[in-house]
């Protein structure tokens, strides 16, 4: 440390410091990452998919930043519980039942006296499923009396309709199992399948403890709560419990999911990763619950609203043929372009490629996501997001790859085994790109905390670009392989192990992972 005129302090990080920290670092399992100093639980709703309906891009957002922040929670040392919190119970269900009872008026479900058992099967498939609900979407635009017969069918399965229970359960067991798949496909894993419709028998209970505790009043025949407050710049309507004909709705279901969830797992912190044109709506329901103390004082309840995911147009992300972009379709895309970026590359044997192709395409999508401020809309550009240079998610593999393949012809020239190579000696750096190295990965520890802190993932991208970029320029300043010295070499090594190490924990926060190779 040295002081200068007119008054700055100069401080200079000693090699040896730097090297003896990175020793440390390569011998914690966490790499340096302190753990929060008390555990919370952690309840994050996000995917929000809507059964019978096809997954479309606006879910993918959901189901991408809510597995990273649930990842990042945990390393922090958090329990974190993460659930799908379907829809299953609104005017989507009427619509398929009325398309089905035109389609099949025979089947037992629109019998009313029929007695016996339902069927096991279910009368449709998936893909049926799929066409049915878009063609009764479409025809309740345009024909009011089927538009009623919907409501008419919404309101019969939400009270007790035998048939119509008995329809909604195939629909729910053939919908689901597909939505696990395409979850599966993304990387993304719930703790809880939780839907709208399991919240229902809290309702009664949650409108009868409003209205004896004074909290609800009835307005022009609804049951509402007020939740305005003298502060507001905007106003805020007050929180709808009941419709005047009794119904409830999105509201009253997020309520009782709320006593649901205290009772169950007493959370000290809900967080909602929502698109965030529904924050007016959550400002409503977070009030309405402190206000009526479903939740403890201390109960955190968090939106993290999302921007729009845009097309290259500005304009939200369309097919060729500008209708809604179905997922699995966005996901083959991208499958294809990255397949055919790394056969153009190098030959490779094409069933390898396939899977290699399907892990970094993956990491297109997912890092194309996170590497913005979440609450920010973005640009979907696929030649960007797939491309091997700049910030982006091929990238990182690629650099973890190029980790990867010197770590193994090490091991093939030295006849150690992996395992070993964490305890190799560090020493002091021996070039100035090898510091920026060392200093680049002391700052992993930081990253994930205000990561953490923030609910941020970006900041996790930021700090691995930033790490890979490191890497890349001692890489090419430097003879790794064919260095003489026996106990450089080792060092290097060493300091490689770390950085795939952390490059590797770091695209797990995010949700995906490296192939071997690419
Ligand atoms: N299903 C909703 C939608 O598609 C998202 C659900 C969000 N979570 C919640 N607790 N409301 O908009």
């Amino acid at each position: 440390m040295e002081a200068v005129r007119p008054g700055f302090l100069n401080l200079k990080l000693s090699g040896s410091f730097l090297s003896q920290y990175l020793s440390e670092m390569a011998a914690d399992e966490r790499l340096g990452a302190e753990k929060a100093s008390e555990e919370k639980t952690v309840i994050i709703d996000y995917g929000g998919a809507n059964v019978a309906k096809p997954l479309h891009v606006g879910h993918l957002r959901s189901a991408v930043i809510g597995e990273s922040i649930k990842r990042i929670l945990r390393f922090a040392g958090h329990k974190t519980i993460g659930d799908v919190h379907l829809g299953d119970w609104g005017l989507q269900m009427g619509l398929i039942i009325t398309e089905l009872k035109h389609r099949q008026p025979d089947l037992p479900y629109f019998d009313d006296s029929w007695e016996g058992a339902y069927p096991e099967e279910a009368p449709f498939t998936i893909s049926e499923l799929e066409e049915i609900y878009p063609a009764a979407s479409l025809k309740s635009k345009e024909d009011e009396a089927y538009k009623k017969e919907a409501l008419e069918a919404t309101y019969q399965l939400q009270h007790g309709s035998k048939g119509y229970h008995a329809l909604w359960e195939h629909i729910l067991r053939v919908s689901i199992e597909d939505l696990k798949k395409n979850y599966s496909n993304l990387n993304v894993e719930f703790e809880l399948w939780k839907k709208e419709s399991d919240a229902q028998p809290y309702i009664p209970g949650l409108v009868s403890y409003l209205k004896e505790n004074g909290y609800a009043r009835m307005d022009q025949g609804a049951l509402v709560v007020d939740v305005a407050e003298e502060t507001d710049t905007k106003k805020v309507p007050p929180c709808m419990i009941l419709k005047s004909d009794g119904a409830s709705l999105y509201n009253t279901t997020d309520l009782a999911t709320i006593i649901m969830r205290m009772e169950n797992w007493a959370p000290d912190q809900i967080i909602y990763v929502v698109d965030k044109r529904q924050e007016l709506y959550f400002t409503q329901v977070f009030r309405c619950a402190r206000k009526t103390k479903l939740v403890r004082e201390e109960t955190g309840l968090d939106f993290l609203g999302f921007g729009t995911m845009n097309g290259k147009d500005g304009k939200p992300f369309k097919t060729r043929e500008g209708g809604v972009m179905r997922l699995e379709n966005l996901i083959r895309e991208i499958n294809e372009e990255m397949l055919r970026k790394i056969l153009e590359n190098h030959e490779a044997d094409p069933e390898e490629a396939k899977e290699t192709a399907k892990v970094v395409a993956l990491s297109a999508i997912k890092y194309g996501d996170l590497s913005n401020q979440a609450s920010k809309d973005y640009v979907f550009d696929v030649d960007k997001f797939t491309s091997f240079e700049g910030n982006t998610g091929p990238y990182i593999l690629y650099t973890i790859v190029r980790i990867k393949s010197i770590l193994k012809r090490y091991l093939l020239q030295s006849g150690r085994d992996a395992s070993s190579l964490k305890d190799l000696g560090i020493l002091p750096a021996a070039s100035e790109s090898e510091k920026a190295l060392g200093i680049a990965l002391t700052g992993f520890a930081p990253a994930v905390r205000t990561a953490a802190e923030e609910l941020a993932p970006h900041k996790i991208c930021g700090y691995i670009y930033e790490l890979s970029n490191a890497f890349n320029r001692f890489y090419h300043e430097s003879k790794i392989l064919t260095e003489e010295k026996e106990a450089q070499k080792e060092s290097y090594i060493a300091l490689l192990e770390l950085t795939r190490r952390v490059l590797e924990q770091g695209i797990d926060l995010l949700g995906f992972t490296a192939p071997e190779r690419m």
